[in-house]
């Protein structure tokens, strides 16, 4: 295990009455890539600024390179940050703002050029020192501000939403490039998106935050398929969430109560009458006409939805709750107004977190 270079160790942040971040725990390993991911407002930027000594903790302790940093100014830190509005300034030329952190520590001229000419020509950029800023593209942009957080060696580079601003296709792009650099380089990034799809292709692994709680910190592969918490289960990709009752324990598996009739999930410590929330995800789903053991779920083909890369069909079962099926070709999907049975392979339905209660829906 690599060893950890940055450590949040119980930190809160009040703004006011406002409870902003709450207790949060994180160790990030030397070289990572760390992503925060979480919906708008749930207090990525503020974990951030707290990191870079932008804004203090409420409580708690975060370290550097397992030192408090407490004390320290953000530019005594170990840590740069590459802002979602890029912070360039405008009216300086394109070397000049990649120097700018450099002439301030007053590094030599001759020593300043040569670092400059690298971080260009690292994010290729190589013959635009003289452009100013107004003139850069969105995606030039970002490279510069990029080679402007590198130029300063910094052992961890904190990045809010980089490629916010980007259109879809040089995001796509930008994201392969940044993940290439990052590896290279071998800095520790933590990186700040509510792109799910980004956070997915980009990281080692991903921190999902809910109104300022970690919800799960796993790589992406464990994220998309055990989901901890109905709340990451809707949040990464899409799910189908069955609120269910144990029913039956039998020899092989285990089933649980819809309003519908019945699901199963493989034998476990379960007793009956225990509530218990399933999630599905569309790709795993399978559909026939007639009842398939184990399974009592019925419903009616109401949409079919044309996504592009695959097909989505909703089916929606006699409660009024919505299934959906995600198939890459429109032929293995049935026609709208079928009646169909769902079921799935039973180690595909994961089981989230007791502690998630819900309403009495069964
Ligand atoms: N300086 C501040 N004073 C008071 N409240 C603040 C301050 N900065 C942030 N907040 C509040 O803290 C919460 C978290 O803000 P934060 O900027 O960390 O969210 P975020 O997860 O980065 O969201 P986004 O994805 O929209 O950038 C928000 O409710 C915000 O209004
Ligand atoms: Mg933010």
């Amino acid at each position: 295990m690599a060893k950890t270079i940055v450590s949040m160790l119980n930190v809160d942040k009040w703004y006011g009455e406002n409870h902003i971040v709450k207790n949060m725990n994180l160790d990030i390993s030397e070289g990572e890539f760390l992503t925060l991911l979480g919906p708008s407002g749930c207090g990525k930027t503020t974990m951030l600024r707290m990191v870079s000594g932008f804004e203090q903790p409420s409580a708690g302790t975060i370290k550097v390179e397992n030192e408090s940093v407490e004390k320290k100014e953000p530019y005594q830190r170990n840590v740069n940050t590459v802002f979602q509005n890029y912070a360039l300034f405008p009216n300086m030329n394109v070397y000049d703002n990649v120097a700018y952190g450099l002439k301030i520590k007053k590094v030599p001229k001759a020593e300043i050029k040569k670092r400059v000419t690298e971080m260009l020509k690292l994010v290729q950029l190589e013959g635009f020192e003289k452009r100013r800023i107004s003139q850069m593209s969105g995606g030039q942009k970002q490279r510069i501000a990029l080679a402007r957080a590198l130029i300063n060696h910094p052992k961890v580079l904190l990045l809010d939403e980089p490629l916010g601003a980007l259109d879809l296709k040089l995001r796509k792009q930008m994201q392969i490039e940044l993940k290439q650099l990052q590896k290279r380089l071998g800095i520790t990034f933590v990186y700040v998106t509510h792109d799910q799809e980004e956070a997915l292709t980009m990281s080692d692994r991903i921190a999902i935050i809910n109104e300022g709680v970690m919800e799960q910190i796993d790589t992406p592969k464990n994220i998309y398929e055990h989901p901890k918490t109905r709340f990451v289960a809707e949040f990464i990709g899409e799910s189908n969430i069955f609120d269910t009752v144990v029913k039956n324990i039998l020899e092989d598996k285990v089933e649980l109560a819809i309003a519908e009739g019945h699901i199963a999930v493989p034998r476990g410590e379960y007793t009956v009458g225990e509530k218990v929330t399933v999630s599905v995800r569309p790709e795993v789903m399978s559909f026939s006409r007639e009842r398939i053991s184990g399974f009592s779920v019925k419903g009616v083909v109401k949409d079919i939805i044309y996504v592009g890369n695959f097909v989505k069909m909703i089916v929606e079962m006699s409660n009024g709750q919505e299934i959906k099926i995600t198939r890459f070709d429109s032929m293995e999907l049935s026609d709208l107004g079928d009646v169909v049975y769902l079921n799935w392979p039973l180690e595909k339905g994961v089981v989230i977190r007791m502690e998630d209660s819900f309403e009495d829906t069964v």
